[in-house]
């Protein structure tokens, strides 16, 4: 069975949990960074952040996405997976890019803060709805027992492909749709 290799699923997880405790610690308004120790935390938690972001982009990069799949994943499956992960990828840079422009305007006391906010915003709003999208997408394949699962989390591992009629009813479908997007995005 093809797995994802420990280290990559350590920082997936690892992850994971820096981000949800961003995303929970987040600052509620612009007055709260007068607190200066606030906001030097607020600068270093976002560099670690980015660089983490960086390292595992790169190391990730050439890994087989779908890896886990018992079958050949059909081009347009993969595309839209590969799309989605790029789509994480680049809200996880923009929040803390975007967190630290808004440290910088406001240490150095100049204009542009309502855009620096409004991008943030934006970039925090895009990773909800791809993020959320992810996770759908993990459980609905965890549902159907693809092995992609498997790769990459450890716990309430399936056991076997799903082969309920419903199951190959929603597979036809979905077929239908991957040959759509190979032959409008992909040839
Ligand atoms: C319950 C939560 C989650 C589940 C069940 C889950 C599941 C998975 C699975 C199964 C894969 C492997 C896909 C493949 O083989 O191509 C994967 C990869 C990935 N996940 Fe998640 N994930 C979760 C949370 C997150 C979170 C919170 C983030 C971002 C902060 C994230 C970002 C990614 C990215 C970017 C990849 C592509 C491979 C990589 O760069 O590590 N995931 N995830
Ligand atoms: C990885 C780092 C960061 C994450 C994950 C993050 C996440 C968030 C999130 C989710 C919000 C709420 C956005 C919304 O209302 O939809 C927020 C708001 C905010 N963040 Fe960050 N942030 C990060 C870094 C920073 C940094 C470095 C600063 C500045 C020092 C900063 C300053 C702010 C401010 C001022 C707001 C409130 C904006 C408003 O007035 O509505 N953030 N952040």
């Amino acid at each position: 069975m093809n797995s994802h290799t420990l280290l990559a699923k350590t920082i997936h997880w690892t992850f994971s949990v820096l981000y949800a405790y961003g995303i929970f610690k987040q600052v509620e308004d612009l007055d709260e960074l007068e607190d200066a120790t606030l906001l030097n935390f607020e600068i270093i938690f976002a560099v670690i952040f980015l660089v983490i972001v960086m390292l595992r982009f790169f190391y990730m990069k050439d890994a087989k996405t779908l890896l886990g799949a018992h079958e050949e994943m059909h081009k347009g499956h993969l595309f839209i997976a590969k799309a989605t992960h790029r789509l994480v990828y680049f809200s996880l840079v923009m929040l803390p890019t975007t967190g630290l422009l808004i440290a910088g305007i406001f240490k150095a006391d100049i204009p542009g803060m309502g855009i620096a906010i409004a991008l943030h915003e934006f970039s925090a709003f895009l990773s909800y709805i791809t993020i959320g999208v992810h996770v759908a997408a993990s459980l609905y394949s965890r549902y159907k027992g693809e092995g992609i699962w498997n790769a990459m989390v450890p716990v309430w591992q399936e056991s076997k492909k799903n082969e309920s009629k419903f199951v190959s009813t929603l597979e036809t479908i979905e077929n239908k749709v991957y040959d759509q997007i190979e032959d409008r995005l992909i040839k």
